[in-house]
């Protein structure tokens, strides 16, 4: 397995492998890798010959520095699982690579960036965005895999390549979970035992509403309330937001016709977890 830590070595190596006619995957990822990522990575497979991952803690999509700062670096244990996984190359560029003196372009997204998640998260995506590009630009591949937990980042970064005609193909995959229900995330790992246990509440809010909505209920207001009361619960837990929108437009909805998804983010101290479900009516 390589390991990889500039921009110009990780295009040598994808070019070498395109001009070879190889298929190129990349899985781009902040670390500290889980069963989650490496579902992500036997999809990649699936789709290209070679597998990249890349590891880059992003400075620019962290809008609390104390965030950025606890997020986990686990490198030589997630150098290992890579190396198990038969993952080809590992892309783990410094800051210093991603972001030299002089840095100053950002690539903008539009209004599907300013709800939800950016809305409680300014210059989120923005950052989300620009290190993407940076790092499609770097690993120059075919392919590129996302987790479907990030539904809105993974819609960003869908219109994000059609709209600067990258030619990538972008692969989403459903979310993986622990037995009781909760998504995995590298966060997980910040949690107490206590908070761990109470963190169920945040699969088991959204199971309420796909129940209800499977028996019939279709009006989003009355869906939320009976998943927030399921948060409001559990005292360990801070509510911050959920709410039922379109998965292609991410506007909210009033009533749910056809297709919908409902997304959500809960504190359990300094500690904030997302989740999402679809909706099928
Ligand atoms: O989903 C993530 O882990 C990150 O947002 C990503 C896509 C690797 C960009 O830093």
């Amino acid at each position: 397995m390589y390991v990889i830590t500039t921009p110009v070595a990780m295009s040598a190596w994808s070019d070498a492998h395109r001009v070879a006619g190889r298929r190129v995957v990349l899985v781009p990822t902040m670390g500290a890798l889980h069963e989650g990522h490496l579902a992500l990575v036997d999809e990649a497979r699936r789709h290209a010959d070679v597998v990249a991952l890349s590891i880059f803690v992003n400075p620019l999509q962290f809008n609390r520095p104390d965030d950025f700062t606890a997020y986990p670096r686990p490198i030589d244990d997630d150098l290992s699982v890579c190396r198990s996984h038969g993952v080809d190359a590992v892309y783990v560029p410094t800051a210093a690579d991603m972001y030299p003196a002089g840095f100053e372009t950002h690539v903008e997204p539009g209004a599907l960036a300013n709800i939800l998640e950016g809305a409680q998260r300014p210059g989120h995506f923005r950052g989300v965005t620009t290190v993407v590009a940076k790092l499609f630009g770097a690993a120059r591949p075919h392919v590129a895999v996302f987790g479907q937990k990030d539904f809105q980042q993974l819609a960003i970064i869908q219109r994000m390549t059609i709209d600067l005609d990258m030619g990538i193909e972008i692969i989403g995959m459903p979310t993986v979970r622990e037995a009781d229900g909760l998504a995995l995330s590298s966060r997980n790992r910040r949690l107490t035992s206590a908070q761990r246990t109470a963190a169920t509440c945040v699969p088991r809010a959204l199971d309420r509403i796909a129940e209800a909505c499977s028996a019939g209920e279709r009006d989003t207001d009355r869906l939320i309330e009976l998943a927030r009361s399921v948060v409001d619960a559990e005292p360990l837990a801070r509510f911050e937001h959920l709410e039922i929108v379109h998965p292609d437009t991410l506007q909210s909805l009033d009533t749910i016709t056809d297709r919908a998804v409902a997304v959500t983010a809960v504190w359990f101290d300094e500690v904030r977890l997302i989740d999402n479900q679809v909706l099928s009516v």
